[in-house]
Formats: C-alpha cells, sequence, structure tokens
C-alpha cells in the first residue's frame, strides 16, 4: 500500500488555498492509502509565533482538519514536534543538502523579502526539514498545492545524494501529487499573489472559521476588473483576478472552469460573486460549525494528538535507526 504524508503550518486558520489545494485531497485518500498528515510546528517557528498563539493555532488546525473530514482513527494525525526523528533527519539532512541547492529555493526569498540577512536560520533550511518529514516514514506520495513543487524535487536530490553516498537504496522517491483546478488559489486582494494563512490582510482570504458575513464581505470587496465574465479561458488571460475567482468557483462546486465561464459568461462580477459567495457558504458553513463544535473539547484534541505521535513515532524509530547505522552514528548490525 501507499504511504502518503504531507503537513501544513499552524501559522494561522486554514485558507480556501490551504483547503482546495491540499486538505480536500487528503479526505479520500484515508481510505485508500495509509496516511499520515502532520502539523509541522517546527516549519512555523521559521518565522517568529507568539507561544500561547502558537498553541492555540496547533490545535485549531487540528479541529480544522477533522472538521475537513480527516478521521483521527483512518490516517496518523499528529504535531511534528511530537515526535523527535523530524528534527533528528532534518539534522542529518542539513548535512546532506548543498547550500546551492537551497539558494534555488524561491519561497525562501519570497518570504525573506527583502531583509535577507535577517530571516532566521530555519527558514533557509526548512526545505531540509520537509524532505525529513517525509523520509522518516519512507513516505512515496505527497498531496501538495502548486507551490510546494520545488521544495519536493530537493527532496528528492536528497534523498538521492544520502543513497549515492552512502552506497545504499534507502530512501525511496518521492511523487508529488498536485492536483488540478485549484492547486494554486491566489489572493483576493492581488491575484498574482498566493492567498495565505500569514497574509497581513485577512480581506485577502478566506480563513475555515469565516462565517457567512465575512465571506460575503471579503468576496464583494475583492478584487476585479471591469471586464464581463469571459466565454472561453482565452478571455482569464492577464485577468488574475477574475481567473482566480472562476477557478475558486469551479473548485467548490467540483467542476472545471470552463463550465462555470459557459454557465456565467456576459454577467459583471457583481451578479457573478453573489453566486460564488452563495457556493462558498453553502460548503464551508458545515466545516466551520463542526470545527467550533470541536473546538469545544480541547481535552478529546489533545488526546487524538497525542495517540496519533504515539502512531507516528512507531512507524518513523526503525527508519532513522536505521538510517543512523548508515551513517555510523549507531553500529552496524
Ligand atoms: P502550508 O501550511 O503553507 O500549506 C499547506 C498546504 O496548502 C497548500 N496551499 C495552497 N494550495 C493552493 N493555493 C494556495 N493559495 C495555497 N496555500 C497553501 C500548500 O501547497 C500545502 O500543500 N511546506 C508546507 C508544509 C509541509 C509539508 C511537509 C508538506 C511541511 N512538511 C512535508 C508536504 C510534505 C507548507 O507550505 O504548508
Amino acid at each position: 500500500m501507499t504511504r502518503v504524508f504531507s503537513g501544513i503550518q499552524p501559522s494561522g486558520v486554514p485558507t480556501l488555498g490551504n483547503y482546495l489545494g491540499a486538505i480536500r485531497n487528503w479526505v479520500p485518500m484515508q481510505d485508500r492509502h495509509e496516511c499520515l498528515f502532520c502539523i509541522v510546528d517546527l516549519h512555523a517557528i521559521t518565522q517568529f509565533q507568539p507561544p500561547a498563539q502558537l498553541l492555540a493555532q496547533t490545535r485549531e488546525m487540528a479541529a480544522a482538519l477533522l472538521a475537513c473530514g480527516l478521521s483521527a482513527e483512518k490516517c496518523v494525525l499528529f504535531v511534528q514536534s511530537h515526535v523527535p526523528a523530524h528534527a533528528e533527519l532534518g539534522w542529518i539532512f542539513n548535512c546532506v543538502a548543498r547550500i546551492g541547492w537551497l539558494n534555488r529555493m524561491t519561497q525562501f526569498k519570497d518570504k525573506a523579502g527583502s531583509d535577507r540577512e535577517n530571516a532566521s536560520a530555519g527558514l533557509y533550511v526548512y526545505p531540509n526539514l520537509m524532505a525529513a518529514d517525509i523520509l522518516a516514514y519512507k513516505a512515496t506520495s505527497v498531496p501538495v498545492g502548486d507551490d510546494q513543487r520545488q521544495h519536493l524535487e530537493l527532496a528528492n536530490d536528497i534523498a538521492q545524494k544520502f543513497n549515492h553516498d552512502y552506497g545504499v537504496e534507502f530512501f525511496p522517491r518521492i511523487e508529488p501529487f498536485i492536483q488540478g483546478v485549484a492547486a494554486r488559489v491566489m489572493s483576493l486582494r492581488d491575484g498574482t499573489k498566493k492567498m495565505s494563512k500569514s497574509d497581513p490582510s485577512d480581506q485577502s482570504r478566506i480563513n475555515l472559521n469565516d462565517d457567512a458575513d465575512a465571506i460575503a464581505l471579503k468576496i464583494r470587496r475583492a478584487k476585479t476588473d471591469p471586464e464581463p465574465i469571459p466565454e472561453h479561458l482565452s478571455g482569464l488571460e492577464n485577468r488574475p483576478e477574475a481567473r482566480n475567482l472562476v477557478g475558486i468557483l469551479a473548485a467548490v462546486t467540483g467542476t472545471l472552469p470552463e463550465n462555470v465561464l459557459r454557465e456565467h459568461a456576459g454577467q459583471g462580477f457583481g451578479q457573478f460573486k453573489a453566486v460564488l459567495t452563495e457556493a462558498l457558504v453553502a460548503h464551508l458553513a458545515p466545516i466551520r460549525a463542526e470545527m467550533l463544535r470541536l473546538l469545544q473539547d480541547p481535552g478529546a484534541l489533545d488526546a487524538a494528538l497525542h495517540r496519533g505521535a504515539e502512531r507516528a513515532e512507531a512507524i518513523a524509530q526503525p527508519v532513522i535507526t536505521e538510517a543512523k547505522r548508515i551513517i555510523g552514528l549507531l553500529p552496524r548490525r
């Protein structure tokens, strides 16, 4: 059976982008594969998080993932820092990855911005820890949004170099699983930037716990252009905001952008936004309600995460021990 791994940072409430690009694709995988889904708090602290907020957001993330349809029985749902194997293998991979490889990571450049000297060293080696997350379980399938493609290529380079340097066939090849229409949901304020839970503007994103009024307001204020909805996809070229809203409606209604255009061609954005709001509210209201319900019992959430960490640890431990034998940190048997 394929082993699946994916992660999400508890750096805020998950957004519509996280949901459509990743979480929604995780749910059906639980029934077909052995799945591990990880709340990556060690990745979140590569950028400062107030401690109480980090704890609260970690729990909130667990509630959100369960509310979206993950089951703590069907998959292994856990917090990264609860399983030491991640940090251990992450260090080993810091010694395998090359600085030149990390220098090419576009996400570091985006996140560090113009003040690169002042970014944390952790942000720089972020992709090495990601490789460790996946390879500590020898997972081979990684469902993510499009923005993670480059990181997964790097993870494969690390696995290959490790195998080559030590003359083993130990770490497997990772296959990214990046799905279609909503693999890249863009900001509501700027169609050239991805929707992100850490964007300073809350108006730029839909959070999974936004209520109907908040969703309506954000969609009403979403940036658009004066042209009507076109008939064909070619009419969305150079219209990033229009393309984004069409893509979102297609994704939440389970259809293709072509079909959305066929149905709404000629409409202005006022009319289109009303339809989009209705579809989003219908889709997200049950998730929000379930999330709020789960958060009323923090003890149960913590217990589920604790069990998840035990199950994850049991899979990772033999892999780490074997990696240490290969490297010479432990004697060979
Ligand atoms: P994070 O928390 O930034 O994002 C979690 C998942 O959501 C996807 N995503 C998006 N998809 C479409 N449109 C968007 N606007 C959008 N924003 C985010 C991301 O691609 C991701 O799949 N580095 C990872 C976390 C991670 C991880 C891992 C993933 C840590 N270790 C190991 C896979 C395997 C991240 O950026 O999370």
